[in-house]
Order: C-alpha cells, then sequence, then structure tokens
C-alpha cells in the first residue's frame, strides 16, 4: 500500500488508517491478530481519540503495543477536546475544551492510557466555540517541547477555523480528520453544484477541499461506509441499492468487494486522502486493504458518485 508524508511533514504513513473507535469490546487475542493482519496488510497508522470507549480503546491498544509490535513500527495519533459533562466515561451532555490546561491533561491521560511516551499526531477533535487560539499555540509547544507529541493537526475544522489557529502556531498543522465517503461526499458536492439553487451547492466547511490541497494539509476521511450523520451504513441498504449494485459490478471488474470499492473511491481524489476504516472484522480489514493498490477510472469514479444518489448540473 502507497505511503504519502502527511502535510508536507516527514510524518509517513499508509493511506489507509486502521480507526480504534469499536474496539473496545474486541478479545485480546483478537484485537492483536487484527493489528498484525492490518500491518501486514500495510497499514502502519492507528487513529485513537481520548473519548473512544470512555478510554477502553486506549488501554485496550496498549496491551497490543506491550506484546505485539515495536513501538516505533508503528505510528499512533489520538484526538482529544470533546467532554462529558459529569466524568469522563458519561456519552451524555458533551461539550467541547481546547483550553490549554484542558489539552495538556488530556495528553498524559492518552499517554498514559496507551503506555507510550509520544504521539506521533494530535489532533484537536472539534472546533470549540470558546477556544482561544494563543492558548492552543502554548499547549502545541509544550507538548512539543517535552518530546510528547511530534506533530499536530485538526479534525472537522471549517477552512477559516483552520486558519484561525495555523496564525498562532508555528506548528505546522498536517492534517484535519473530517466526514467523507460516496454516502457523504458534501465536500465534492459543493465543488460541482456551485451556483445551482440544488442542495448540494451549499458550502458547509468553506471550501475545505480545496483548502486543504492549497495548504498542503492532509485530509483523514473518517466513517467511509456511512450516510448522513451516523445514520447507517450504504452496504447492502436498500435505499441505496442502484449504489450497491455499481460497487458489486466495479469491485468484480478489479477483484475487490464493495467495500474495498467504497475506499478506493475516496483513495482516487487528487487530493491524496487517507481513509480511516473502523472495522472490528479482520478478512473485512484485509479487503479493504486491497484497494490501496487499485485506481479507479474517472468513468468509474463518476459511475459511483451518480449511482449514490447525486446529481451533476
Ligand atoms: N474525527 C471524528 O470526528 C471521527 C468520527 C467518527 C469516526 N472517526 C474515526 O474513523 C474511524 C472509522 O469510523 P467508523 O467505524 O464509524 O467507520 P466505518 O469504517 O465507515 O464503519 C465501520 C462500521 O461499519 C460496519 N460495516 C462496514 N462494512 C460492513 C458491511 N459490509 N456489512 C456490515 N457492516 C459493515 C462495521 O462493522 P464490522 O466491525 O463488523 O466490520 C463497523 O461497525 C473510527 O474508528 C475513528 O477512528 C473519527
Amino acid at each position: 500500500m502507497e505511503k504519502i508524508k502527511l502535510g508536507g511533514s516527514s510524518l509517513e504513513a499508509s493511506r489507509i488508517i486502521l480507526g480504534c473507535m469499536r474496539i473496545a469490546d474486541m478479545g485480546d487475542p483478537a484485537l492483536a491478530s487484527h493489528v498484525n493482519r492490518a500491518i501486514e496488510s500495510g497499514i502502519n497508522l492507528f487513529d485513537h481519540a481520548d473519548i473512544y470507549g470512555a478510554g477502553e480503546c486506549e488501554r485496550k491498544f496498549s496491551k497490543v503495543l506491550a506484546s505485539e509490535v515495536d513501538r516505533e513500527d508503528i505510528l499512533i495519533q489520538s484526538k482529544c477536546g470533546i467532554r462529558h459533562a459529569g466524568g469522563s466515561n458519561r456519552k451524555e451532555n458533551p461539550y467541547y475544551d481546547l483550553s490549554r490546561g484542558y489539552i495538556l491533561e488530556s495528553v498524559d491521560g492518552i499517554l498514559e492510557r496507551l503506555g507510550t511516551d509520544y504521539l506521533d499526531l494530535l489532533m484537536l477533535h472539534r472546533p470549540d466555540a470558546l477556544m482561544e487560539p494563543e492558548e492552543i499555540a502554548e499547549a502545541f509547544d509544550r507538548l512539543h517541547d517535552s518530546g510528547k507529541v511530534r506533530h499536530f493537526g485538526l479534525s472537522n475544522f471549517h477552512a477559516t477555523q483552520f486558519d484561525f489557529v495555523q496564525k498562532h502556531t508555528d506548528h505546522k498543522l498536517i492534517t484535519n480528520q473530517v466526514q467523507f465517503g460516496v454516502g457523504a461526499p458534501h465536500m465534492v458536492n459543493s465543488r460541482m453544484q456551485a451556483n445551482t439553487p440544488f442542495e448540494g451547492a451549499g458550502d458547509r466547511d468553506g471550501g475545505l477541499l480545496d483548502h486543504s490541497r492549497m495548504n498542503d494539509v492532509t485530509l483523514q476521511a473518517w466513517s467511509p461506509f456511512h450516510y448522513g450523520y451516523f445514520e447507517g451504513i450504504i452496504m447492502d441498504d436498500p435505499k441505496y441499492k442502484t449504489l450497491n449494485d455499481v460497487l458489486e459490478d466495479i469491485g468484480h471488474s478489479h477483484g475487490l468487494t464493495k467495500n474495498a470499492v467504497a475506499v478506493a473511491w475516496i483513495l482516487r481524489h487528487p487530493a491524496n486522502m487517507q481513509t480511516i476504516i473502523g472495522t472490528t472484522d479482520t478478512s473485512r480489514l484485509e479487503d479493504i486493504a486491497k484497494a490501496g493498490d487499485v485506481t479507479l477510472t474517472r468513468e468509474e469514479w463518476y459511475r459511483i458518485y451518480k449511482a449514490a444518489g447525486h446529481i451533476l448540473p
């Protein structure tokens, strides 16, 4: 699988990332084998967040780090900034906190749970309406100078918010982790339906796709199989029958599963995005990883896009 340098930095990572949001309930041997198969398939980057499984996902992953893989052989990224009123193990009443103190405290918690001295990449999970970019910059300096974090990025940030944070820190922000997939392609809809009355013309993210390419920021596409905001997955959903038929047909000609074609669709975009898959099924993971070796044609890309019900003016 191809590796790319994230956001023009020295950090060289696989185009497919294994997301660890759903690993809390996996048994230790199953997770160890899952991670090992991911590595054998060419994946070298693992995505976490302090809130995944209320910290349990990072704790589970620490056992893999302790016994299965050499820390220096893989890259680990995590995210912070979402809190829950009443304690970090409660899912209800979320709020956002990108204060200096909370970022520093969160990273200490992440490192302790993972059982590692450093993160290759820290991302701020969601923009906080009350954020002060000077405080974020101070936190980044402290984390970098102490060796706890090597690189920084953002997640779910609008283009101008991204610039706002970047303006205050000397650390190049190398990634923006955002929702993108054939079931949620707002970033491309708004570019292709520009200046039309169609619903897709709405620019929800300030032209993030163009912004990222112009500023050498790597986009990481999360939940590649979802449609809407966690409404469901496109695979085998009767609402997406035409899309499933087309994915199957194109997959047949490339020797790929429907999941893998949906990932190849994201990877085909010249923005050179990464895709974060969240499967806990090891054979599904191995099949999806094959997408990293296939380049869809332009005609196939548009056929998939239209089969998902998106229009071209
Ligand atoms: N920055 C953010 O705000 C943000 C938000 C959400 C997620 N993320 C990151 O993105 C990663 C991926 O997110 P995700 O797990 O929601 O994305 P996903 O890979 O689109 O979805 C995975 C889910 O879909 C199921 N699935 C996939 N293909 C299937 C099929 N053919 N048939 C039945 N079920 C199927 C998986 O079940 P199986 O386990 O059975 O395969 C799993 O439950 C997360 O782990 C996390 O690291 C980031």
